[in-house]
Formats: C-alpha cells, sequence, structure tokens
C-alpha cells in the first residue's frame, strides 16, 4: 500500500489540488444492520465518492473506545473498534479506495487518552507507576482544591482528584479523557510510532484533534482573566486559555510530525484541528513548509454568512499566512451545526452558494458528509441524545447530535444508512428529496452542483493554484478572481445586484439555467445567486 492515489501535477502536493471529505463513520453507512455506520459501509461507498470527484477522505477516528466521547477517547492506538470494522477491513478499505484515485486520512487524538487506556489504567495505579508520568498529575493545593483555576473546554474544573494516589489529574474535556503529559520523551516517542503503524497501512495523513493545546505550561500557571476582546469560549469560561494550552512548545512536536510525514516517498498530509483566531492560525503553518500541511479555519467556520465578514476573514488568512502556506476551507464538521443551516438557514440558494465558495475559494476545501445535498441538522430529542455534552447541559446546549444524525442515501426506511429493523444510533431525519439517490438523478441538485464545480476545478488550473485577488464589488456582494481569468461572484444580499467593468461567460452559476450565459461589461445576480465565470 502507498497512498499513491490520485493525480497530482509534478511538484505539487496532491492535498493542494485535493477535495477533501469528512467521514462521520458511525453515520455513514451502515454495512450490517446494526444500526452503526462502519468501514464496510464506506467501501460500499466509495463508487459514489469517486463520482463525486472526492479526492481524500477523513475519517472520524476508528480506534478502540469505550465512546465516552464517540471514538475521541482512545483506548488502543493500533486497534479498530469492533463494531467499526478490523484491520482488516480497513486495510480493504485503503486498498479499494486507492484504486479509485482516493486518499484515506484518520483522525489521530493525541491530546488525551480514554480513561481506560492501558496507560492510563497504569498511570493511577500508584506514583511510582511506569506510566505515571504519562499524564499531568498534581498535588492539591494546601486547601485540598485543584492545583489550578484551568476549566474542561467541556465545563467545569479541567482536573479530577483520584482518590488512589491523592493527586489531581488534568482533563481538558471530559473526565473520561485524561490529557496526556506531552513533555515527556517516551509520549513522543509513543506517537512516532503510532503514526508510523498507520503510514505504513497507507494512510495518507491526519486530522489532528485539538493539535493547539497537546502541550500544557510545564509549571501549570494558571490562566488569566478572560478581557472583552476574547472569544466567546473564553468569555464563556472566564478565562484566556494561555496555559492549559497554546502553549510554544506545540509548535516542536508539529515540525517533527512534519519530518516523520515527509520521510515517506509520498508526502502524508498534517491537518490541524486549530480553533484559534487567524493571526495564531498562521504559526501553526511554521514558516510556511515545517509544520501542519493544513489548518482549519475557525474564524472562517464561525463567521456570520455575509459578505463583509466572509471576505475580511478569507482576505485576513490570505495576508497572514506565511509563504508557502495553503489554506483550508470548510463550512461544516461534526462539532458545528451544518452550513446549510447555519450559514443558508435552510434556504437552498444560499446553500448553493456558500458551497460554490468552499469549492472555488483558493485552498484545500473539506466538505462533510452530507453538505454536498444540503444536508440540515437535524434536532434529537433528549431521550435520543447521544453526545455526552447535550446529556450534561440539555436544555440549555443540545449537544452536537443533530449535526450527526445518518446520512441520507435514499428515501424511505432507513435512508439506505441501515436495513436494521431497529432505530439507528441516532435518529434519521427526513429523507424525502434531501438524499442522494433523488438528488444524483436530478440536474438542478445540490448533488449534481457539488461534482459539476469538483469536475470544474479539476480541469481549470486557476480554480486549484490561481492566486485569491478581491475584485471590487457593490455593498452586499463578494467577488474574487482567481489566477487572471477566472472570476467568482456571491451576491449575499436579498435583492439583485450589479458587477460592472467585466466580460466573460458563465461557467456554472447555482441557478444552473444561467450555465454557459454570456455577459458584456455588467454581470447581473439575483438575491443570493453565485457564479464563476470565465474573464476576457
Ligand atoms: C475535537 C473533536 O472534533 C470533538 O468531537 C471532540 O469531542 C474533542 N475534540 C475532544 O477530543
Amino acid at each position: 500500500m502507498t497512498a499513491t492515489a490520485g493525480g497530482s501535477a509534478p511538484g505539487r502536493p496532491w492535498w493542494r489540488s485535493a477535495v477533501l471529505y469528512q467521514i462521520y463513520l458511525r453515520s455513514f453507512a451502515d454495512s450490517n444492520a446494526d444500526g452503526v455506520g462502519d468501514l464496510e459501509g464506506v467501501i460500499d461507498r466509495l463508487d459514489h465518492l469517486e463520482w463525486l470527484g472526492i479526492d481524500g477522505i477523513w475519517l472520524s477516528p476508528i480506534t478502540l473506545s469505550p465512546n465516552a466521547d464517540w471514538g475521541y477517547d482512545v483506548a488502543d492506538y493500533r486497534g479498530v473498534q469492533p463494531d467499526l470494522g478490523t484491520l482488516e477491513t480497513f486495510d480493504r478499505l485503503v486498498a479499494g479506495a486507492d484504486q479509485r484515485g482516493i486518499r484515506v486520512l484518520l483522525d489521530i487524538v493525541p491530546n488525551h487518552t480514554s480513561e481506560q487506556h492501558p496507560w492510563f489504567v497504569d498511570s493511577r495505579s500508584s506514583l511510582t507507576a511506569p506510566k505515571r508520568d504519562w499524564y499531568v498529575w498534581s498535588d492539591p493545593k494546601a486547601d485540598g482544591s485543584a492545583p489550578n483555576n484551568w476549566v474542561s473546554s467541556f465545563g467545569g474544573p479541567a482536573w479530577t482528584l483520584d482518590g488512589t494516589t491523592g493527586q489531581f489529574y488534568l482533563h481538558n474535556h471530559l473526565s473520561e479523557q485524561p490529557d496526556l503529559n506531552w513533555w515527556n520523551e517516551e509520549v513522543r516517542n509513543e506517537f512516532d510510532a503510532i503514526l508510523r503503524f498507520w503510514f505504513d497501512r497507507g494512510v495518507a495523513g491526519f486530522r489532528i484533534d485539538v493539535c493547539n493545546i497537546i502541550v500544557k505550561d510545564a509549571r501549570l500557571r494558571d490562566n488569566p482573566p478572560a478581557t472583552p476582546d476574547d472569544d466567546f469560549e473564553a468569555q464563556l469560561f472566564g478565562q484566556r486559555p494561555v496555559y492549559n494550552g497554546n502553549r510554544p512548545e506545540v509548535h516542536d512536536v508539529l515540525r517533527r510530525w512534519r519530518l516523520l510525514a515527509e520521510s515517506y516517498d509520498t508526502p502524508r498530509a498534517l491537518i490541524g484541528e486549530t480553533p484559534v483566531k487567524v493571526e495564531e492560525l498562521a504559526t501553526y503553518y511554521g514558516d510556511g513548509s515545517d509544520e501542519l500541511h493544513l489548518a482549519f479555519n475557525f474564524p472562517f467556520l464561525t463567521a456570520p454568512f455575509d459578505a463583509t465578514t466572509m471576505r475580511s476573514v478569507v482576505e485576513d488568512t490570505e495576508a497572514h499566512l506565511p509563504p508557502g502556506a495553503w489554506p483550508a476551507w470548510t463550512g461544516s464538521n461534526h462539532d458545528m451545526s451544518r452550513f446549510s443551516s447555519r450559514w443558508a438557514e435552510g434556504d437552498p440558494a444560499k446553500a448553493r452558494a456558500a458551497l460554490l465558495m468552499l469549492l472555488c475559494l483558493r485552498g484545500t476545501p473539506v466538505l462533510y458528509q452530507g453538505d454536498e445535498i444540503g444536508l440540515e441538522d437535524f434536532p434529537v430529542s433528549q431521550a435520543d441524545l447521544r453526545d455526552p455534552l447535550g446529556v450534561r447541559y440539555w436544555p440549555a446546549y443540545a449537544g452536537r447530535d443533530a449535526m450527526r444524525t445518518p446520512m441520507p442515501w435514499r428515501d424511505g426506511p432507513g435512508g439506505g444508512f441501515t436495513t436494521a429493523d431497529t432505530r439507528p444510533w441516532l435518529p434519521l431525519g427526513p429523507t424525502g428529496r434531501c438524499n442522494v439517490e433523488h438528488q444524483r438523478s436530478d440536474p438542478w441538485s445540490m448533488l449534481t452542483l457539488a461534482r459539476d464545480l469538483i469536475v470544474l476545478r479539476r480541469q481549470t488550473p486557476e480554480l486549484q493554484t490561481g492566486r485569491y485577488v478581491t475584485v471590487t464589488a457593490p455593498e452586499g456582494v463578494w467577488a474574487w478572481r482567481r489566477g487572471e481569468r477566472v472570476l467568482v461572484v456571491l451576491n449575499m444580499s436579498e435583492g439583485e445586484s450589479t458587477l460592472t467593468g467585466t466580460r466573460g461567460h458563465i461557467h456554472i452559476a447555482t441557478n444552473r439555467e444561467r450555465d454557459g450565459e454570456s455577459f458584456d461589461k455588467a454581470l447581473t445576480l439575483r438575491a443570493w445567486e453565485a457564479a464563476i465565470a470565465e474573464i476576457r
């Protein structure tokens, strides 16, 4: 297995021209009627992904987990979770994907393990256990309280007192997810070996879970109070997370992983989950060639869908990234409300404009399963909640289940996701017209739009590599050029709007009746219409 799938131009790494696709495995396709999506189900859908034009899939965690946080609490980094498949299934998936020019990327969770991981079981057993220092342990303060003021990003204190030894252990998420101690060289060596284990099986890269927080302040200092210019989360927790993560030493780990990734004949891609401001995001690319290949852009993902804000986030990103760095763009994921609900508020015209935007910016688009059919969040009832955050905070916060419900492949019971008689692990939303089968046969569908845009990207070098240049446009309209000859225009307003001083013809418009239309001197778009054009 070589991770050589797909084609890329000489000298241009494959991940730069790729369209990536996030598969939330438990909800993608269930091959064995147990109500849970699995690796075999992905194998069954590879032909579809090839048809769609996907170059690489990122799978949510496949490794052994007691599922306190649905795979993000790992109990064995080299073993496959039985209800998802086996290593043998995984190898067949990589081989089948390779035959279709699709690369397979995995999720790696280096910040924390499951409390059931044998490392932690050993670590908590005594003060002198061999793996004691693999986790972050600290004595209580004199009054018996937690070592410092850190709060978990899932709420509540980030420390739990462990009765066996009378020390606290750190967890930046659930107490079932103890944080590893990345100051320990043995931990670093072990993760090198884990990366190699999967790279050697043909894995083309990793999405690195919360990669900005894996290294903590060595002195465990208190976080300072939040100030009004801090983001929502800092305000919510009342503190700025400068010591329980976001440490400069994390870059040493990323540089080490980049060298490891590039020690292979075909360079493997490292994609960071980096929920930080744009200026900070830029630092995760190092000098542009020695840290992450791609870093998820949360200011973009969480921006309101209006022309001024989106344009300024993209311009900022373009301005801050070091030379040689390559942006990544995504509108949804398994933690965030889907863009068809959040950006588009259920309006198909807006969702189509968002899709066109994602596929036409300079950088690598990462679609989340369902984005391509305009799937919306499906709020689940309290009784159906699976996400520990929903369970804990209902009804103030319903958690992340609404964006994790099963993929509707066709209309009808089970929606083509499962043939189980029982209910799937999360309920299926309405399957009516928003399903793959229906949309594949409809030339006007969101799915057909997605496929046609991906084909156009493949055929148009400017769309893959051309630089991004903002074009002056009326208020409410965001327009940019890719290279010299490609123009992208989004009318993000409620009325018709005209971009003047341009001539050419439309390649693809979100209103497909306008594909191929010529314009001379001006291009007029209706409310929430978007188009990609070739200009003269
Ligand atoms: C980010 C993942 O995307 C999320 O699903 C998970 O709960 C946390 N990291 C903790 O691993």
